[in-house]
């Protein structure tokens, strides 16, 4: 159960923890527990206080910026309903063949910057022969046109590797992609298999 005296205890732990002044920006990671992301409860009260938690910390200066993840249309409306500030950020899933345009629309309408994480699909975009063939045209690697493809959506990418040759190539990305393949790349049938990431919670339907 959510509350709010949890998340400014959560909010004043990771100050001390981090041994700063002010964090520069904290998202509520998900509306649901993570491991009850398929339950249908959306948690709309315990979200509305760890917001108003947020909210606080904001206001007093310890955090620069909050936001959200993995909420849905309906969960940010939720706290928006009786909050005093907007969420900054909702960070999701958002990938080549799996991106959530009416969730992205929403969000810019309402001036909250989409993060795309998983941008390459947790590596699993390599395994896509229409994405390796689209990446060859452009003579880029897979995860330079994926993160590229977040890029041109007004998306901000949160590429991971552990692999320094591989982050400088992260970073590489000033291409273009024309507006024939974005529209090819947006309707690339949905990667069903994530790998190792499949039991991933976010990946679990009810
Ligand atoms: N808010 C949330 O609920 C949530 C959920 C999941 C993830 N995230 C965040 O999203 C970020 C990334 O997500 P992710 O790790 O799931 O997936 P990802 O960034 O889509 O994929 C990471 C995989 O791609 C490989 N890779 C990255 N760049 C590469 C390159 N240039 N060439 C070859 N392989 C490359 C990495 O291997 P190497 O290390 O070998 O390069 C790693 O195996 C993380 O910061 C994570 O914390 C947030």
């Amino acid at each position: 159960m959510k509350s709010y005296e949890d998340a400014v205890a959560s909010i004043d732990n990771s100050l001390k923890l981090l041994e700063l002044g002010y964090i520069d920006l904290m998202l509520i990671h998900s509306p649901k527990p993570w491991a009850e992301y398929g339950e249908e409860d959306r948690h709309f009260d315990g979200n509305k206080e760890a917001w108003r938690a947020l909210e606080d910390a904001y206001k007093a200066g310890k955090l620069r910026a909050i936001g959200v993840s993995n909420f849905q249309q309906t969960d940010i409306e939720n706290i928006l309903a009786g909050g005093t500030v907007k969420p900054m950020v909702n960070q999701v899933l958002a990938h080549i063949s799996n991106t959530p345009f009416e969730l992205i629309d929403y969000c810019k309408q309402n001036n909250i910057l989409v993060e795309a994480y998983s941008p390459i699909a947790h590596g699993e975009l390599m395994k896509n022969k229409e994405v390796v063939k689209m990446a060859e045209k452009y003579d880029v690697s897979v995860p330079q046109l994926a993160i590229h493809y977040c890029l041109e959506l007004g998306l901000l990418p949160l590429p991971k590797t552990a692999n320094p040759k591989n982050m400088k190539n992260n970073a590489d990305v000033d291409f273009e992609i024309s507006a024939d393949d974005m529209k090819i790349l947006k309707n690339i049938e949905q990667i069903k298999d994530y790998g190792e990431a499949s039991n991933f919670p976010v990946f679990w339907t009810k």
